[in-house]
């Protein structure tokens, strides 16, 4: 089943899908049956609510497939739409302009019937989908021998809103961290470490403290000194051959890697566990048989000792079909060996009908390999979906290219970390409302602000484009930031408070009365499309984008209608605390789906 194409239960409040199925009806009573599949192209409009663009197309469709001597006139055919449209109970004006849109104010009782649905209910009217899926989402993905740099950082944020968003929407999500924890350097990284007192301790304190180093110092070792490299080259061997005190070594290296990616998880809110990570050694003892199965069907064939996989839809630079090694010639395995395991157990035990692999885009390659070997294969003959939700780069925003700390290595990310929470402290003081709080209210604002600036800013911005990592402008309570959705978030709770009522005690029948009242309610209208949509592509930047919109409309409505002011009558009143309430609940919900933290006040 194609995941884009979710079917749900009933309509949910948004206009633009249940027009659309109006459209088709009009256009194939109108123009026949096998108009009915055709997009209206509903689109926002600036001179009405909505615009349906379809005539102009249609009319060309028309002319080719049926010439005359006139060419149609798309208004004539707008109008043919139109008078086949039944749209009374949703919009209140239809008109036909310029070369022939059809302009569509919805009217205000119908939008207002929404917005009551969407207060009443618990789910504010998001839909659950009608076909749960089991879907893997693997994220996150430290490598234990190297460093976890700022790449990590951002495929753990998407990967956690992904799981979120799909999980709300009724899905059956299995969070997965893919760890690298398997390999060829393992054996240098246990002597190494046996080399400070026996493999405790300071060992592992300097592992884990500073792995890029370590990686360093225990690599000019092996470069340099013969007897080291023969040692470490033993203890690879040993770890393979499963070896009980060089694992017990190795599970060293890793608990203490986990520990500290956890502690990184926490600070962060991700949703990640011990529970959730299955790395590359989990497939290690499969590793013969899914090769064996490959070589049995004849998809790998020795190619100069090693066994592969030629695949004639990928060139190599000779031109010829490009080999994908799955044993080396050493009898050894590599990382596209351990995928393919991954992707037998993640459907054959797993029983996953979707697997999105958030990783970042320089793999792109590896992932289509990997996937075409994958169907080629037949390992996906339950109909299961592979997806490469591509990560783009993390980059200086001085000078353009990947983020780099002064030294040339990655950058911490406990230091990156730091470094939000020192300015949101700054910003905090420099408002002047530092003083306001008390020192625990103080420090759990900060919190707030630093860790939903990070992950804000990494959510916001598509999450296969390039992404200067700009802790100022993350910071931020201005533009585009966390700042300014979670200030937003903290008035709509002010004025709440100070009228004695919470979100759901809030309920008043809404009016729609200014342009920002109604402006605001239309956009609470497509929180459930916005969710099917960021959760169908596994992109939670819509979400993001969503959000920070509905920030605005609510800004504007504040400004402009005042709520508790003396002399606003008592329905008015009502009306828009019950608005302010059902805003709150839509951002707190959306912001949470981000991970990111509403605080109450700030
Ligand atoms: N550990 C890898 C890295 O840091 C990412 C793992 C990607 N997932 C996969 N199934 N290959 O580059």
């Amino acid at each position: 089943m194609n995941p884009g194409q979710l079917r749900f239960t009933e309509p949910g409040p948004s206009p633009v899908p249940l027009l659309a199925d109006r459209f088709r009806a009009a256009l194939s009573a109108a123009f026949g049956r096998k108009y009915g599949g055709v997009d209206p192209l509903i689109r926002p409009s600036q001179h009405a609510d909505l615009q349906a663009n379809v005539a102009m197309a249609l009319a060309k469709d028309l002319d080719q497939r049926d010439p005359r001597e006139q060419k149609r006139d798309p208004r004539e055919v707008a109008q043919e739409i139109v008078d086949r449209l039944y749209v009374e109970d949703v919009v209140s004006e239809v008109r036909i302009s310029g070369p022939g849109f059809i302009n569509m104010t919805l009217s205000d009782e119908w939008i207002v019937a929404q917005l009551k649905r969407i207060s009443a209910d618990e789910r504010l009217a998001v839909r659950a989908a009608a076909l749960p899926q089991r879907v893997v989402v693997e994220f996150s993905s430290p490598n234990v021998a190297k460093v976890m740099h700022v790449g990590h950082l951002r495929t753990t944020i998407v990967g956690d809103a992904i799981a979120r968003i799909l999980e709300f929407l009724g899905h059956d999500v299995i969070r997965d961290n893919h760890i690298g924890d398997w390999g060829t350097p393992f054996g240098m990284l246990i002597e190494y470490l046996l080399d400070f007192e026996g493999g405790t301790g300071a060992g592992l304190d300097a592992f884990v403290s500073d792995t890029g180093a370590f990686y360093k110092a225990a690599h000019a070792r092996f470069e340099s000194d013969e007897e080291f490299a023969g040692r470490a080259r033993r203890r690879l061997v040993a770890l393979q051959a499963g070896d009980e005190a060089t694992l017990r070594y190795w599970r060293r290296l890793v608990d203490v890697s986990m520990r500290s990616y956890n502690a990184l998880y926490e600070r962060l809110g991700v949703k990640l566990t011990d529970d959730d990570v299955k790395g590359e050694s989990f497939y290690n003892e499969i590793l013969p048989q899914v090769v064996d199965e490959l070589e049995a069907n004849r998809l790998a064939v020795p190619s100069d000792g090693a066994l592969c996989v030629f695949l004639p839809e990928f060139r190599g630079r000779d031109g010829g079909p490009k080999p994908v090694i799955v044993r080396k010639s050493d009898g050894g395995y590599n990382y596209t060996t351990t995928d393919l395991a991954t992707i037998l157990y993640r459907v054959d035990e797993l029983h996953a009908n979707r697997i999105i692999y958030v990783v970042g885009d320089e793999q792109t390659e590896h992932f289509e390999l990997l996937f075409a070997i994958a169907q080629r294969a037949n390992f996906l003959f339950s109909g299961a979906v592979l997806e490469h939700a591509k990560i783009g780069l993390v980059t200086d925003p001085r000078t353009g290219s990947k983020l780099k700390s002064r030294s040339g290595e990655a950058v911490k990310l406990s230091e990156l970390l730091d470094g939000a929470t020192e300015r949101a402290t700054a910003a905090l003081i420099e408002s002047g409302r530092g003083e306001m709080f008390d020192e625990a209210t103080r420090a759990a604002i900060i919190d707030a602000v630093a860790v939903g600036a990070v992950r804000f800013a990494d959510l916001l911005v598509a999450r296969d484009s390039k992404y200067p990592f700009d802790l100022d402008r993350m910071i931020a309570f201005t533009g585009k930031s966390a700042g300014f959705v979670q200030y937003a978030g903290v008035r709509m709770k002010s004025v709440l408070r100070k009228g004695g009522l919470t979100p759901e005690s809030a309920v008043a029948p809404i009016l729609i009365g200014a342009k920002e009242e109604r402006d605001l309610a239309l956009h609470l209208l497509d929180f459930g499309i916005t969710l099917e949509q960021a959760g169908a592509a596994a992109e939670p930047h819509q979400l993001a984008g969503y959000l920070y919109e509905l920030a605005r409309f609510f800004t504007a409505f504040y400004e402009a209608c005042p709520v508790l002011k003396d002399g606003i009558d008592e329905e008015t009143r009502a009306s828009r605390m019950a608005l302010c309430a059902v805003t709150l609940r839509t951002l707190v919900t959306g912001l949470d789906l981000l991970g990111v933290p509403a605080p109450d006040r700030m």
